[in-house]
């Protein structure tokens, strides 16, 4: 698939078959994480796949709401799908100066959400184009999954998705338009 067409055609699944995953396909889509740029090549990420389906059921019991009253869709998605993946992050390495004693470099501190981004960007299109569905999921107790997955101290869980085949083809989302997000030479600027 081309690489626009996979930008554009990408879209948030939260209804999936329960067909399974095969290895192959996993470690191509881990592969394209693997494969993101990060803060002077630091490579923060860390990835937990979770098949066992207890595990899945107890990660999205720590779903927030973000719609008050309904349920995080996303999330519970992952007790369907036969994998969940979990980004983690090693802090204090992206946005720092390389040597110990090395603060942080830049007035944002650590941009480990950033790298995480990054390469969870690579995956959810890398799984589109390979027909999988996946959905980036914000919206939980991050504390709780690191206990559950035994995320040691340094590390911080930053995103979750299933990983499954599409039950559903939703219709994009609208999207501003270029000249409300694109400023010339200046914010708020226009294009001469
Ligand atoms: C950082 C981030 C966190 C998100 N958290 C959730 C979430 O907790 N649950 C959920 O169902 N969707 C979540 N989403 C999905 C967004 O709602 C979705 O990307 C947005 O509505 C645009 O739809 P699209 O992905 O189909 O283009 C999240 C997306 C991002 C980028």
């Amino acid at each position: 698939m081309e690489l626009m067409e996979a930008i554009k055609g990408r879209r948030s699944i939260r209804n999936y078959t329960s067909k399974a995953v095969e290895d192959k396909t996993l470690n191509t889509i881990l592969e394209a994480a693997r494969q993101a740029p990060s803060w002077a090549n630091t490579q923060c990420c860390r990835f937990i796949v979770v098949r066992d389906s207890q595990l899945r059921n107890k990660l999205a019991d720590t779903a927030i709401e973000t719609v008050k009253g309904k349920p995080n869709r996303g999330a519970e998605a992952m007790r369907i799908t036969p994998v969940a993946i979990v980004a983690c992050a090693e802090m204090r390495k992206a946005g720092y100066y390389m040597k110990e004693p090395g603060g942080p470099v830049t007035d944002k501190g650590d941009w480990y959400m950033y790298d995480v981004a990054l390469a969870m960007q690579n995956l959810t299109l890398t799984a589109h184009a390979m027909g999988l569905g996946t959905v980036h999921i914000g919206a939980f107790d991050a504390i709780k999954v690191a206990e559950i997955l035994g995320v040691p101290e340094g590390f911080a869980v930053v995103a979750m998705t299933p990983l499954g085949y599409p039950d559903e083809a939703p219709n994009p989302r609208p999207r501003k338009e270029l000249n409300e997000i694109v400023f010339y030479d200046k914010f708020g600027g226009e294009q001469g």
